[in-house]
């Protein structure tokens, strides 16, 4: 790809009054606005960087860490047929997203000649039945395992994590074990850093300062990614590219368009949600990624002095082709509460063409001819005109083709993007205190020392059977 390249362009005609009239579309006046206030979150952006508050923005830049990883992926795909990777949330969503966008559809499925690198399983839930069965299908002696999480003391992934080590040391021995394991986790702090300590395991850091949403740059997403053969270093230098091009153009870039809109919708035009709608099966699980980052940074009671905030913009995903078929029908005609964001990609990894059969039946003759790729860009283009038509503010983000540099382009967009988004609502996107109080109420049902006060408390608040209705077959 060549320095003046596009990688990325953010199309948003089909937000303003011109084409949806001033009630519901953008005026000139709101977009004027929302510059002002997005200059100031430009600076508060750029004033916190130099405090060291924002590292993941410096993330790109690290040339060492994609070598560290290239190394250990060397390693592991001599040795061993599949990685699995044990981490949820932040430490789960980046690297799911970055392997099935940028390595084949059915890396996994291919013959090992073909793939050339382990088979990648990221393993987020701790439902018994999906768990048990993903680790019934591996083989411990040729299974590699990256355990992840910044905390060490998330339940989903230590709870896992122990099922993992208990598994494989009992059938390879601690050594064994050891030789199959990386941790990726604080440098410092948590229970998983003093295992580390305690028994020498392999482990690379989390850098401080970095959450789990936006530590993908990190070797949270980078370890895994290499290990499947992902162009780890071009990654980060598409996100480099998206960096740069928000250090020089602030305000104007794509970065904090996507913010300032958003915002403009949400606040001025109460449109409350967000739906991500990829038009590639690759990019499907970025709209996943980016349902965590959105919701998690921006989904906020109080503002940072303290005031209600009632803050966010629920993101949804969709998938196009598919959901036009499930869910499009409400985005055209239900409620006029939701932004589409399409996500598009003009090339294709793969050709497929429609053969020029059944050319006498005019349904079908008209298909022939023209390649899948084209049918699902057609789609795209076909549905955001008819929303816009409708009067459905929608707008597009589209890549010349998904690989290493245009994912990482699009990835820190996205991410500073939320950083502005926080500024403009006037909270912290770095924190999450919304999920801390089920995760005691969890604890205090699972019998954690320190927490019996939270089991009296969720008695208190028992179910009465007067408000529950129960079926069984006799009615
Ligand atoms: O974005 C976040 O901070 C969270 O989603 C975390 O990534 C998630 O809770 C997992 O945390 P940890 O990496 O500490 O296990």
């Amino acid at each position: 790809m060549e320095k003046n390249d596009v990688l990325l362009t953010l199309d948003y005609n089909h937000l303003v009054a011109e084409v949806l009239g001033p009630e519901i579309g953008l005026t000139s006046a709101d977009l004027s606005e929302v510059k002002k206030s997005l200059a100031k979150a430009v600076k508060d952006f750029e004033a916190r960087r130099r405090e060291g508050l924002l590292p993941f923005a410096d993330l790109p830049q690290d040339a060492a860490l994609p070598k560290t990883c290239r190394k250990l992926a060397a390693e592991v795909r001599k040795k061993f047929d599949d990685a699995l990777v044990l981490g949820i949330g932040g430490s789960a969503l980046g690297p799911s997203a970055v392997f099935t966008a940028l390595r084949p559809l059915n890396h996994n499925a291919l013959p090992a000649d073909k793939r050339g690198w382990p088979r990648l399983h990221v393993a987020d839930n701790v439902d018994p039945e999906g768990f048990g069965a993903l680790l019934d299908g591996l083989d411990p002696s040729k299974t590699f395992v990256n355990v992840i999480s910044k905390s060490g003391a998330t339940a989903e992934t230590m709870s896992q994590f122990m099922i993992v080590a208990d598994r494989f040391q009992k059938a390879l021995g601690p050594e064994g074990f050891k030789e199959r394991l990386l941790v990726t986790t604080d440098p410092q702090n948590g229970v998983l850093r003093r295992l580390v300590e305690e028994n020498g395991w392999t482990a690379l850091p989390i850098p401080p300062g970095v959450g789990g949403r936006f530590s993908v740059l990190t070797a949270v997403g980078l370890a895994p990614l290499a290990l499947a053969g992902v162009d780890v270093a071009g990654l980060l230098t598409g996100a480099r590219r998206a960096q740069e091009a928000f250090d020089r153009t602030g305000a104007a870039s794509q970065a904090a368009l996507f913010a300032g809109l958003n915002w403009l919708l949400t606040v001025k035009k109460g449109r409350g949600s967000l739906v991500m709608m990829p038009y590639a099966d690759a990019l499907g699980r970025v709209a996943d990624w980016f349902g965590q980052l959105w919701n998690e940074s921006l989904g906020k009671a109080k503002k940072l002095d303290g005031s209600p905030a009632g803050a966010g913009q629920t993101s949804i995903k969709a998938l196009g082709a598919t959901d036009q078929h499930s869910q499009l029908q409400l985005y055209m005609e239900g409620p006029q509460d939701k932004t589409i964001c399409f996500l598009g990609t003009e090339a294709f990894r793969a050709k497929l063409s429609i053969p020029k059969i059944f050319k006498k039946f005019n349904e079908l003759g008209y298909l022939g001819g023209h390649s899948l790729g084209e049918l699902l860009n057609n789609e795209r283009l076909g549905t955001a005109k008819a929303l816009a038509e409708s009067g459905r503010p929608n707008f597009s983000l589209t890549m010349p083709k998904v690989g290493p540099e245009t994912v990482g382009f699009l990835l820190q967009t996205l991410m500073l993007a939320t950083v502005l988004s926080g500024t403009l609502y006037g909270v912290d996107p770095l924190d999450q205190p919304g999920v801390e109080l089920g995760k005691k109420f969890t604890y205090g049902l699972m019998g954690r020392a320190g927490f019996e006060e939270m089991t009296e408390r969720y008695d208190r608040l028992k179910p009465s059977k007067k408000f529950m209705v129960e079926s069984s077959p006799l009615g």
